[in-house]
């Protein structure tokens, strides 16, 4: 069997996966590949660890006529035609479970920053314009008496709603599934929107929930909220969030992921409001290893012709 890695992984993949296949081929060009370059990869492998920057559509899978594994390093499939992964036969694999932690670590980092206006008094301080204690200077989010509202309680979903109780929040979620989290309370979308001052977005992107955070939607929230998207860009329509943060200076977000990365809306990163990463949710060392690590072992038992332990249902 032939494997191909579209990208260098945090773990020396070339020695681990060599001794289990025929020939094992890893192309890193610094940047995600284009669709041409992932159709000459695919071509001829069996196996194929990919990207979540890659979209493996059917322009893509009519290249790969031995496909038969693709495993992707990452927890969302949303780049993935499963539909046409399926009716080619092809399994699937994912790295669910290891990066939730991290994932919900970073949510926090960013609601913790934009609550307490850490980026706008960085910047505040670097241009020299600190001249002494003020008492009404960048005042923010009062964490013990506001509300946070989580879009989607699924594993990151619970571990961002447990961290929440340290800080003393209210914790209201939206989500189609009742799940018994300690100290959170399942509401409805609209009354999510009204009530919570920092609304953060778990859910996987899907034709429901694409563009989900619109105009319509991001004025029924509060003019002082907080919006946090550590799942995917286009949850949020791009180009509205932006009108809208320069229409309430005082409606804060703070982004990991965008609706077409790498781009990023234009005037976005201008905004004092906004808060953005590059798509770093996942970047623990060990989360980004274990992912690795859950890639790797799923091809070698494809490779021994064993079932796999990631297996998306497709
Ligand atoms: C995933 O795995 O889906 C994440 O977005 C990576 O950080």
């Amino acid at each position: 069997m032939k494997a191909g890695v579209s990208r260098k992984l945090p773990l020396d993949c070339l020695k681990i996966l060599q001794p289990h296949f025929e020939s094992v081929e890893i192309y890193e060009k610094g940047r995600p590949l284009d669709e041409m370059e992932l159709a000459q990869a695919i071509k001829d492998k069996d196996v194929f660890i990919c990207q979540l920057t890659e979209p493996i559509n059917e322009r893509v899978l009519s290249h790969a006529n031995r496909l038969k594994h693709l495993a992707t390093f990452s927890t969302g499939v949303d780049h993935l035609d499963l539909k046409a992964l399926k009716t080619r036969g092809v399994k699937v694999s994912h790295t669910p479970g290891v990066l939730t932690e991290a994932t919900a670590n970073l949510a926090w980092a960013l609601i913790l920053n934009c609550g307490r206006r850490v980026n706008e008094a960085r910047e505040f301080l670097k241009q020299g314009k600190f001249n002494g204690f003020f008492p009404s200077l960048f005042l923010g989010l009062s964490f013990e008496r506001s509300t946070l509202g989580i879009v989607g309680m699924g594993k990151i979903g619970q571990a961002v709603a447990k961290r929440a109780q340290c800080f003393g929040m209210r914790v209201v979620y939206f989500s189609r599934r009742h799940f018994p989290v300690d100290g959170a309370t399942q509401v409805g979308f609209e009354e999510l929107l009204k009530e919570s001052d920092v609304v953060s977005l778990h859910c996987p992107l899907t034709p429901q929930t694409r563009h989900l955070f619109n105009q319509e939607n991001l004025s029924k929230m509060k003019p002082t909220a907080i919006l946090i998207n550590t799942a995917r860009g286009p949850i949020i329509d791009e180009t509205a969030l932006v009108e809208h943060l320069k229409k309430n200076p005082d409606f804060q977000a703070g982004l990991d992921v965008f609706e077409k990365e790498p781009q990023v809306a234009q005037g976005l990163l201008d905004l004092p409001n906004a808060l953005s990463v590059p798509h770093i949710g996942s970047a623990s060392r060990w989360a980004r290893e274990e992912m690795a690590r859950i890639c790797i072992e799923e091809a070698m038992r494809f490779a021994r012709g064993e079932n796999l332990q990631y297996e998306y249902p497709l």
